[in-house]
């Protein structure tokens, strides 16, 4: 396979599990720290070696694209008090990666919303990283995205992150059949036979999610035009998965990267709290804090 220089970011799902922050703010707006839930995800796939990233946006969703225009009175300002330094970063990014945006004129699902990039994606492969799900790299090549385009480079394959959950949690995900429920160790990646969406852990095929990385060929685009509305009545890319599973090579792999679900409050706060313990301005204020509660609930 070539390599992989596109990438979808779906954003245009409604973030119910945020409302009512979410009736005039995206979540992935939303910041961790002082940056973006976005910025992070389009970060990490600019560091993967993407270079046109389609957004795939939705309705109150303009605050995404505007992000990544001049904001001249604001920066202006900055450079005049000093601070040009906290534009650098912005720069960097604005500088480095093409950003076409998508319109999903209604949110379908997010096999939906990775259709709506056909007409930019064509015939090449692409990456999919989820707007809302952030992962935070503890050095250069702990980047999730940059191990998938690698690993389907070598095979020519469609390659996706998984990660083992509880059995509890299983209806939270897509869930990958191996075909063998013992595996425990996918880092060297196993052929997925089929892909359910959402089940109960006595349905679940394994204990194997799919927490929002995947490279795939252009071949899931015939797959996803294939489905009809599955699980919530949404159009889900785990279906289209499922069929392409069937007829062509998907491969799982595990990877240790610390990763979190920001569209959900719980994965949002500790996101915050993972970011600001790297943070030399942050890092004691917070473990000060949490010391202090740790005290008081003894
Ligand atoms: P989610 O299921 O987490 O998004 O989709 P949601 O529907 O906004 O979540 P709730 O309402 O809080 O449960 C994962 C990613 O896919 C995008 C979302 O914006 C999110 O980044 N998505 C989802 C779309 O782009 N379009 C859709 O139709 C659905």
């Amino acid at each position: 396979m070539k390599k992989v220089t596109k990438a979808v970011i779906p954003a245009a799902g409604l973030g119910t599990r945020f409302f009512p922050a979410t009736k005039t703010i995206p979540k992935e707006m939303l910041p961790i720290v002082d940056k973006p839930t976005i910025l992070y995800v389009i970060e990490e796939a600019v560091q993967a070696g993407i270079e046109d990233i389609v957004l795939i946006q939705g309705r109150g969703k303009t605050a995404i694209e505007d992000f990544f225009d001049i904001s001249y009175e604001l920066e202006d300002k900055l450079i005049k008090d000093g601070k040009g330094h906290l534009i650098d970063e912005i720069n960097k990014i604005r500088n480095s990666v093409n950003i076409i945006s998508i319109r999903q004129k209604s949110p379908l699902g997010l096999g939906h919303a990775v259709k709506c990039a056909a007409t930019v994606t064509g015939s090449d492969p692409f990456a999919v990283l989820l707007g809302d799900e952030i992962t935070i790299p503890s050095g250069p090549e702990k980047n999730i995205t940059k191990f998938l385009t690698e690993r389907s480079i070598e095979s020519g394959a469609s390659s996706v992150w998984v990660l083992p959950v509880a059995q509890a949690d299983t209806h939270r995900y897509g869930i990958v059949d191996l075909k063998d429920k013992s595996i425990k160790d996918l880092s060297g990646g196993k052929k997925v036979f089929g892909v359910v969406e959402k089940p109960n852990a006595e349905m679940a095929p394994s204990f194997w999610a799919l927490p929002g990385r995947y490279v795939f060929t252009s071949d899931i685009i015939n797959h996803l035009n294939q489905i009809s509305p599955g699980v919530n009545g949404e159009y889900q890319l785990s279906d289209a998965m499922n069929r392409l599973a069937q007829v062509d090579e998907l491969n799982a792999y595990s990877f240790n990267a610390r990763r979190f679900d920001a569209g959900d409050k719980l994965g949002f706060l500790l996101a915050n709290i993972e970011v600001a313990l790297d943070r030399d301005d942050l890092r004691e204020g917070i473990l000060n804090y949490i010391r202090g509660k740790c005290k008081d609930a003894l």
